[in-house]
């Protein structure tokens, strides 16, 4: 399981930049006495890490949505809360209560202990990755007003989540600041570049860390998650012909994500590939997952699977997951949320003759199998 811990150290080192987005909340957290304030912006713009960096400089009180994970509901959001609560002020947490009730419980009584002028600050990344709420509830059982002195910062892809508040609010959309974006994006390729396998692959090239800067940060439309993938790629080839890379580099992430499911072989087949098949299993299910535990689930699907050919392939494809070391086997999961998106395009699942049905299906089967007491933990 990823702990909070984890997420702000992963996503804050080597985090350049986003003064502009700082001062705003700062600016808004001295001009309302109480509110609400969204991040918005693309896939990949950075959201999760400015956030991250947020929590890491001002100790406030955080959570990370993560739906690759299974870590997305109300509940884990109130035992999140519940525990950083309990931690640091010695409140009663949520007590048993669930999330409509709990949080705007646990949100007051934390602020009646503390002194006014101490602001309260929960932050709270990917509204859009929480799970659905019912009826016309907010994500996670958010309140919508809030007690003097509280404030909630929170993240979401633009436009994916409605809220219902009372009170100030204020948005922040990240594609509004453009230029600044650009700004860091190239003081991010300047850091990057100028050291280890990466100031490498630029020595032996006949290009100036200027001019890869520039053609990199121009590629990625100010995508963070772009140059995370491209800098990997470049990192992990030595001999690359760097011009050339840079020349043929696809526009923009979505792009670059086309260009890859092309080399993993994903369009060609009328039928899917095992390929196909293993990487929709980790897209469909709701936690992450041993090579294993994917092999058995295709096994009813395709003889052409093994746990070994399994984890060839996730081999092959680490960039684009995340692993869980800390148990063993490692478990798998996408590691972005935009790959993820992307997986689902309904073209993009025609291309790979997928029906996500079938997946899903097949995952089901074999948790039924589980619960029946079927299957084996080899
Ligand atoms: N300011 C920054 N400095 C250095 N690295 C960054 C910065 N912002 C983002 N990154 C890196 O870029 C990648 C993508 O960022 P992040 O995960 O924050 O995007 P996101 O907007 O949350 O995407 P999504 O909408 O899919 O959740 C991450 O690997 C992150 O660590
Ligand atoms: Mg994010």
């Amino acid at each position: 399981m990823v702990a909070a811990a984890d997420i702000i150290r992963t996503k804050t080192t080597g985090f350049v930049g986003r003064d502009y987005v700082f001062t705003a909340v700062d600016k808004f957290l001295e001009d309302h006495d109480r509110g609400f304030l969204v991040l918005e912006g693309d896939p990949g713009a950075g959201k999760t890490a400015i956030l991250a960096e947020y929590i890491r400089r001002t100790h406030c009180v955080g959570h990370f949505n993560l739906r690759a994970q299974g870590l997305n509901t109300a509940g884990h959001f109130v035992k999140s809360l519940s525990e950083q609560f309990v931690a640091r002020y010695g409140t009663h947490g949520a007590g048993g209560a669930d999330g409509g009730e709990a949080v705007p419980r646990m949100l007051s009584e934390v602020r009646a202990i503390l002194p006014d002028g101490i602001p309260l600050v929960v932050a709270v990344d990917a509204l859009d990755e929480a799970e659905a709420p019912p009826g016309a509830a907010n994500p996670l059982y958010l309140p919508g007003i809030l007690d003097k002195g509280t404030y909630l910062v929170l993240t979401t892809r633009r436009n994916e989540t409605a809220l219902h508040v009372d009170g100030p609010f204020q948005k922040i959309d990240l594609k509004d600041f453009h230029a600044e974006t650009m700004a860091d994006v190239r003081c991010h390729l300047e850091n990057r570049l100028s050291q280890g396998a990466l100031a490498r692959r630029v020595e032996e090239s006949h290009l100036s860390a200027g001019e890869v800067v520039a053609r990199l940060s121009e590629m990625s439309e100010g995508n963070f998650m772009y140059l995370y993938y491209t800098l990997i790629d470049i990192a992990r080839s030595p001999g690359l012909d760097l011009d050339r890379f840079l020349r043929e580099l696809p526009q923009g992430l979505e792009n670059y994500y086309r260009m890859h499911w092309q080399s993993m072989g994903m369009t060609a087949a009328e039928a899917p590939t095992v390929n196909a098949w293993i990487l929709y299993v980790l897209c469909e299910a709701e936690a992450p997952l041993p090579a294993w535990i994917i092999s058995s689930i295709l096994a009813p699907v395709t003889t052409r699977v093994s746990p070994a050919s399994v984890q060839q392939c996730l081999t092959q494809w680490l960039p684009f997951l995340h692993r869980d070391v800390s148990t063993s086997p490692a478990k798998y999961s996408l590691y972005h949320a935009s790959f993820r998106d992307f997986l689902h395009r309904h073209d993009v699942v025609a291309n790979a003759g997928m029906d996500l049905t079938n997946v899903r299906a097949a995952i089901a089967e074999l948790l039924w199998q589980h619960m029946m007491g079927d299957t084996e933990d080899t």
